[in-house]
């Protein structure tokens, strides 16, 4: 009973694209699944840890074995969400997409069209999850993605720098690879090392992640 790499340990992870609204019916968004951070909560719960996923807007089931599941639609909501889920855990992945700009004001009626005239959306920046959890007194194990299309080593390995987080999982997206794919490829980065995940499903990449953060996570967490 309670075997598995991740035996006693609480993960969370966050998966999903966030939705940031505009007015009542229109929203700015992107193209991520879910699948990758599903799959992740999915390999992870098989590897004994207890697990809260917190899912963006996605209309996926949630995975076998997941403890809990939390759904969130806005950035906000995902860094409330995370924060919360997080106190207690020793662990988090952030597979999410977390948008990095929202609509400054949310309009309570629906925007209308002014014919001929361009519409200005003013932005404003959203917190960073990721940075926002390792800033705190006692972070759990940070593990983030970084999803590029050009200089993946380059931007994954700064990212881990700057968000000082203990691992990251890069892949390249664009052209068929990542966001919308059944399948993917990562590399995996962590301060003083790196293992290439060849291209195979998102479940058996997952399962191959989950390994290795278990596996970090004993060597610099004991
Ligand atoms: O900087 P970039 O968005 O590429 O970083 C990706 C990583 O940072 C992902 O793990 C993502 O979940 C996390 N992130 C976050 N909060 C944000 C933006 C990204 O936690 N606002």
């Amino acid at each position: 009973f309670g075997g598995g790499a991740l035996a006693g340990l609480k993960v969370v992870v966050s998966a999903g694209p966030t939705y940031e609204d505009i007015d009542p019916v229109r929203f700015i968004g992107n193209r991520s699944s879910g699948r990758m951070g599903f799959a992740v909560a999915e390999a992870a719960a098989a590897a004994g840890a207890a697990v809260t996923l917190v899912a963006g807007p996605v209309s996926l089931p949630t995975p076998a074995g997941v403890a809990r599941r939390v759904d969130v639609r806005s950035a906000a909501q995902m860094q409330a969400a995370v924060l919360e889920a997080a106190r207690d855990a020793q662990i988090y992945v952030g597979a999410a997409a977390v948008g990095d700009y929202r609509p400054q004001q949310v309009a309570e009626r629906k925007l209308k069209k002014q014919a001929g005239a361009d519409l200005v959306l003013q932005l404003a920046e959203n917190p960073d999850i990721l940075a926002t959890l390792a800033a705190q007194p006692a972070p759990p194990f940070l593990v983030g993605f970084a999803a590029e299309t050009h200089e993946v080593a380059a931007y994954a390995q700064d990212k881990l720098r700057r968000k000082k987080l203990d691992m990251i999982a890069a892949n390249e997206v664009g052209g068929g690879r990542g966001f919308e794919a059944g399948d993917n490829a990562l590399t995996l980065y962590w301060p003083d090392g790196s293992l290439e995940l060849a291209r195979t499903s998102k479940a058996a990449l997952a399962r191959r992640l989950v390994e290795q953060v278990a596996a970090r996570y004993r060597a610099v967490r004991g």
